[in-house]
């Protein structure tokens, strides 16, 4: 296996247990698995997801990494920081137009050596196809090509080496859903007794379970591991946020002293205290919780 040459990484990521009065009531414990220990600029779930990515740019000969997000994206930070240190040259295709002066995120990437480029949102939505694709590859010539979100058959084989990272015995592991890549890979590398939950941080996200299907498809032959998706813990859709869940993280802040990420962590965290108290979890039930990314822009 190829790891990131270059970038230290505290691999495995600690393992913690939230200590807290409401679960002890319900028999629950909740165990932190720290990702986002993992390295300040390419935490979580973006060093697995990229550390098989970067093996398979190296091995096809490619310099150059080209990736797909938003302005706010965690992914094209993480890929602009793994280009950094791993010596690639990196382009980001951002949705929309473009906003100067540069968000802070953008920023960043930037600051890494990132190319940027910009999409308008139709012809965005049309990434795939080898229209747009073809005028990439006209446009910036042979590059890795990484979908939106970093997800393909390499990154869910890297997600599915956090079980065998777990150094306690547990029941249930759940994470942020986005576009799936995590669970996919996770719930693959589970034992037979364990199972995963998703938690979409988008409205309407049942759609997630096919293309997480066709993610495991494409790493494994087919649907692997026990999971499912919880879909009632939006809080309005993609980057939308309520007093209600505010409210949430601004409470755990104060009692663990950890900040969750409003966009993703705090969703999955706020659907692991809800299930417990509404007693869908079992007494006696051991949870993970994966923190797979922080709620910092680095600087730089
Ligand atoms: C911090 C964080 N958590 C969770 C996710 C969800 O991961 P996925 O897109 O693999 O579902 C993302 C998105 O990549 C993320 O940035």
């Amino acid at each position: 296996m190829d790891d990131l040459r270059s970038v230290d990484l505290q691999v495995p990521s600690p393992l913690s247990e939230l200590r807290d009065d409401r679960l002890g009531a319900a028999g629950v414990r909740v165990l932190l698995k720290r990702d986002d220990l993992i390295h300040p600029e390419i935490p979580g779930n973006k060093w697995r997801k990229l550390k098989y990515n970067i093996a398979a740019a190296r091995r096809l000969g490619l310099d150059t990494l080209l990736t797909f997000g938003g302005a706010y994206s965690n992914h094209i930070r993480a890929t602009a920081a793994v280009g950094y240190y791993e010596g690639f040259n990196t382009i980001g295709v951002i949705r929309g137009e473009e906003h100067l002066p540069l968000n802070p995120s953008l920023a960043y990437a930037a600051a890494r050596g990132m190319r940027l480029t910009y999409l308008d949102r139709t012809t965005y939505r049309a990434k795939t196809s080898e229209a747009v694709i073809g005028r990439l590859r006209r446009e910036f010539g042979e590059v890795y090509l990484l979908p939106e979100g970093g997800s393909n058959r390499e990154a869910v084989v890297g997600c599915a080496e956090i079980a065998a990272e777990m150094t306690e015995p547990f029941d249930v592991l759940f994470c942020a859903v986005g576009t799936g890549g995590t669970l996919a890979g996770v719930a693959a590398g589970l034992d037979r007794h364990q199972s995963a939950v998703g938690v979409p941080v988008l409205k309407g996200g049942a759609f997630l379970e096919k293309e997480i299907v066709d993610l495991q498809t494409s790493a494994y032959g087919a649907r692997s591991g026990t999971w499912h998706l919880e879909c009632d813990y939006h809080f309005g859709g993609y980057a939308k946020r309520t007093a209600e869940l505010d409210t949430f993280i601004e409470d755990f802040e104060k009692r663990y002293g950890l900040l969750l990420d409003w966009v993703y962590e705090a969703k999955m965290m706020y659907a692991i205290f809800d299930l417990v108290r509404r007693g869908v979890v079992i007494p006696g039930a051991t949870i993970v919780a994966l923190i797979s990314g922080s709620a910092e822009v680095p600087e730089v």
